[in-house]
């Protein structure tokens, strides 16, 4: 319905009911979607990524190692993410329908909020800074601690995360979309059947956040042509990035820029670990703070992120202390600050830091690279963009 009609709609009910007065709240709201979906299965992936049929694995960690759940593999499918897509931007999924995952994730800011740390349910204040969201597909740790190790086992927690949606109970979360009149036959697009399912709520919505891929920035452009589309300092950058001295592509490698590792290899990753001791789970202390407040995963380790659309994502880090990537920079450059867990690739191997003092021009083309690698056609396609209208 559009906006007129909607007008139109409260005229004419404020005309033909004698007592009350339609108000337009949040359930007055609905989805509007095309009628063939988007193909949300064909991937943007980057050049020297793939993963198998559309599909990504479930692991579990067995022994300390990462294992493929055999026979369980989710796929991308159209109306699956489309379902998805409803459910990522609709409030009800929150105890008292005022927050949606889109709340924190905004398409335009590559699904970051560009806040510091972000407000959730009922005005409270999540600890850590809202993560963009861009090729998760690709990544075997999410969240700031890396504690999740798939989409799948993800995309209920904000929901029964108290401060931030507030849902703590899923047979009421099913309870409440069974009683929206849109979901019902949405289920049935998706999965052949209209039984609404924590399962299946979780699927759907992983699918959604799985098919978020990008593989249209200046930088993807380049690959094909040996970068001639750079401007002399984006190439700068982009060698400084790379090269022993700075590391950066140690820790964010590949072509999405992101710690990929074990059996993500196969994935086509950066394949490098990033930390002191091989943790699987692609997280390490870059030695932000001498005293971390917040340990992350542990030892002030935190998830190596990956740095595409990095440009629209601030403020940085877990917390958010950086507004801007030349703090960033800053940081790297000369802020290191010695840990007894600092990631080695900081130290002089006797455990003292070793800082890079990158110049003035360095710092430059450094920000430079790092912004070819916005994809704007990501932040703006439809597909991923909020279909609840009024
Ligand atoms: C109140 C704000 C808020 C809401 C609502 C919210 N998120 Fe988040 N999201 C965050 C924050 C903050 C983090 C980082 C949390 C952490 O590391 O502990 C995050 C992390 C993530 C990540 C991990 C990204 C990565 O690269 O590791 C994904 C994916 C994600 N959220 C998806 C969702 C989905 C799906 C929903 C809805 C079910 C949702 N979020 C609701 C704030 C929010
Ligand atoms: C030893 C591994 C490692 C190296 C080397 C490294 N990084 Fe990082 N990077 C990380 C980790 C871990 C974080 C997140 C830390 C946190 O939030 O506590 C991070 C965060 C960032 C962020 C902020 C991302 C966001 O979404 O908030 C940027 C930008 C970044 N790094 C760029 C670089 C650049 C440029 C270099 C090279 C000069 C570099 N990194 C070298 C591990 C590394």
């Amino acid at each position: 319905m559009n906006k007129l009609s909607v007008v139109l709609l409260s005229i004419i009910m404020a005309t033909f009911s004698c007592s009350d007065t339609k108000v337009i709240t949040e359930d007055s709201l609905f989805p509007v979607l095309p009628e063939t979906p988007y193909a949300y299965n064909s991937l943007n992936l980057p050049v020297g990524t793939s993963i198998n049929n559309n599909s990504f694995p479930e692991f579990e960690m067995i022994n300390g190692e990462f294992v493929i759940k055999e026979n369980i593999k989710m796929e991308v499918t159209p109306w699956g993410a489309t379902l998805g897509r409803v459910l990522f931007y609709d409030k009800k999924l929150s105890l008292n329908s005022t927050v949606a995952c889109g709340s924190c994730h905004h398409q335009e800011k590559a699904f970051a909020d560009g806040l510091k740390v972000s407000t959730g349910f009922e005005g409270r204040v999540t600890e850590r800074n809202s993560m963009g969201i861009t090729n998760p597909i690709l990544q075997n740790n999410l969240f700031w601690d890396s504690r999740s190790k798939t989409l799948h086992d993800l995309s209920l927690q904000p929901v029964q995360n108290h401060i931030e949606m507030g849902m703590e109970n899923l047979d009421r979360l099913v309870e409440k979309l069974d009683n929206t009149d849109y979901y019902r036959p949405l289920f049935k697009k998706a999965f052949g059947s209209e039984e609404i399912t924590p399962k299946n709520i979780s699927s759907a919505m992983s699918q959604f956040v799985a098919s978020i891929t990008s593989n249209r920035a200046k930088f993807d452009q380049g690959q094909s042509k040996n970068f001639s589309n750079f401007t002399d300092l984006e190439k700068l950058g982009k060698d400084i990035f790379h090269s022993d001295r700075a590391q950066c592509s140690s820790c964010h490698g590949g072509n999405n820029f992101s710690a990929l590792d074990g059996p993500f290899d196969a994935y086509g990753g950066g394949g490098t670990f990033g930390t002191n001791n091989n943790d699987l789970r692609g997280a390490t202390n870059i030695g932000l703070d001498l005293v971390y407040k917040d340990n992350g995963l542990g030892n002030g380790k935190f998830k190596i992120p990956g740095l595409r659309n990095v440009a629209l994502t601030g403020p940085y880090m877990h917390d958010g202390r950086f507004n801007t990537l030349e703090e960033v920079i800053n940081h790297y450059s000369n802020g290191v600050k010695p840990h007894k867990h600092l990631d080695v690739k900081f130290t002089d191997g006797k455990g003292n830091v070793k800082h890079i003092n990158f110049t003035t021009i360095e710092k430059k083309a450094l920000i430079a690279f790092l912004n070819t690698l916005t994809d704007t056609e990501m932040t703006t396609n439809p597909k991923w963009s909020n279909p609840f209208k009024k």
